[in-house]
């Protein structure tokens, strides 16, 4: 496969530069129109049986780039183009902040996996805001908003709310970071006393529909406990999961001299779709459950749909997959239902469980 060429060619340069240089080689590819135009239809998804209308937003297909890859909304054309059926971008912060200090990304390449501690670099929600308004993108864009490290615990509802109200009403949807690993205190934002404040804020600033973002190292009663004050507070639903901070099972060496991070791809692939199907028995049709954590491959993909999930996210087997990740995904799924004889991708969703 020539991908997995190129790939070891990529792998000789440190991860966030390479990320930094393919990210503006797709940008350049589909900056002008007629290229953009043609990428897209080699790669976006056009069978009628993968589009979804979610929350009242139409997606062409469910498998959208997660968020982190494009944090500040710089590649909001790109995405359709490469074959993403939407996209998450951010996670922005209400101030801009430079992150960690670098390397804070890491490939653990025996286990396909990433570690990072990047810490929300971003240029501010202003500036993601100024972006929306300019680049209309081809399809929806979710964003993706988090504290700002300077920002005390008791000033993260104002935090959340200032992100909400300049990046919200300009977005498809809108999802609540709490669970990013590498933000002192932020995970504590889980708690239900500290995140239904936050939830009734950003609610209360925006009608755009709103979903949080929970972690896969939270205990299944906690899981149970968020599932809870989502369809209670009317959130559109819940993205699961984050990075995990757990070490287990790795096989690639020297892990532990790393530092800290959190750990991506298959290593989170089994909590993720378990935390999934939790949720799913949970709330059932009452929330829009978004996977994401570990898809690398179509099967992957069917599993988390026929277990309760609406749309999907990859952000690691993007980067271990390449270019036509995207579109390897949405065929193997588009396969999968006709096989099944489902007329549309909603009747599959959490079909194993009904
Ligand atoms: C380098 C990197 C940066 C990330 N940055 C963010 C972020 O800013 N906000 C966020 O909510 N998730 C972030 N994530 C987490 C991903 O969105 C996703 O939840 C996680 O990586 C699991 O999916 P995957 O196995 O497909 O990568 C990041 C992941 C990676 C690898």
């Amino acid at each position: 496969m020539i991908y997995r060429a190129l790939r070891r060619a990529f792998f000789l340069v440190p991860p966030e530069r390479i990320h930094t240089w393919v990210f503006a080689l797709l940008r350049l590819a589909t900056a002008l129109t007629p290229t953009r135009r043609a990428l897209a239809r080699w790669l976006a998804p056009r069978d009628p049986v993968l589009a979804t209308t979610v929350f009242g937003v139409r997606f062409p297909g469910p498998v959208g780039l997660a968020a982190g890859f494009d944090k500040n909304g710089t590649g909001l054309k790109t995405w359709g183009a490469m074959g993403f059926g939407y996209a998450e971008v951010g996670t922005v912060t209400s101030k801009a902040q430079p992150g960690n200090p670098q390397p804070r990304m890491f490939r653990l390449a025996d286990d396909r996996a990433l570690l990072n501690r990047m810490g929300f670099n971003n240029h501010g929600a202003g500036e993601l805001a100024l972006r929306l308004t300019r680049d209309v993108p081809d399809v929806p864009i979710g964003a993706n908003i988090g504290k700002t490290k300077i920002t005390p615990p008791d000033g993260a509802v104002a935090d959340y709310s200032e992100s909400a109200r300049l990046v919200g009403p300009l977005a498809s949807f809108l999802v609540v970071n709490v669970s990013s690993p590498n933000t002192p205190g932020l995970r504590d934002l889980q708690a239900v006393e500290s995140l239904r404040p936050i939830l009734t804020a950003v609610r209360a600033e925006t009608s755009t529909p709103v979903l949080v973002k929970i972690a896969p190292d939270l205990s299944d009663p906690d899981v149970d406990e968020i599932a809870d004050l989502a369809v209670e507070l009317g959130l559109a639903g819940i993205v699961a999961t984050n990075t995990t901070i757990s070490r287990d099972g790795l096989a690639t060496p020297g892990v532990d001299q790393l530092g800290p991070g959190g750990v991506s791809g298959p290593p989170v692939a089994r909590r993720s779709a378990e935390v999934l199907r939790r949720l799913y028995e949970r709330v059932g049709d009452r929330l829009v459950l978004v996977s994401v954590g570990g898809i690398e491959t179509p099967e992957d993909a069917w599993e988390r749909i026929i277990s309760g999930a609406s749309l999907l996210q990859g952000y690691t087997g993007f980067v271990y997959g390449g270019g036509l990740w995207a579109k390897h995904i949405h065929d193997g799924l588009a396969q999968r239902l006709h096989d099944g004889g489902f007329a549309s991708l909603a009747d599959a969703v959490g079909s194993a469980v009904r």
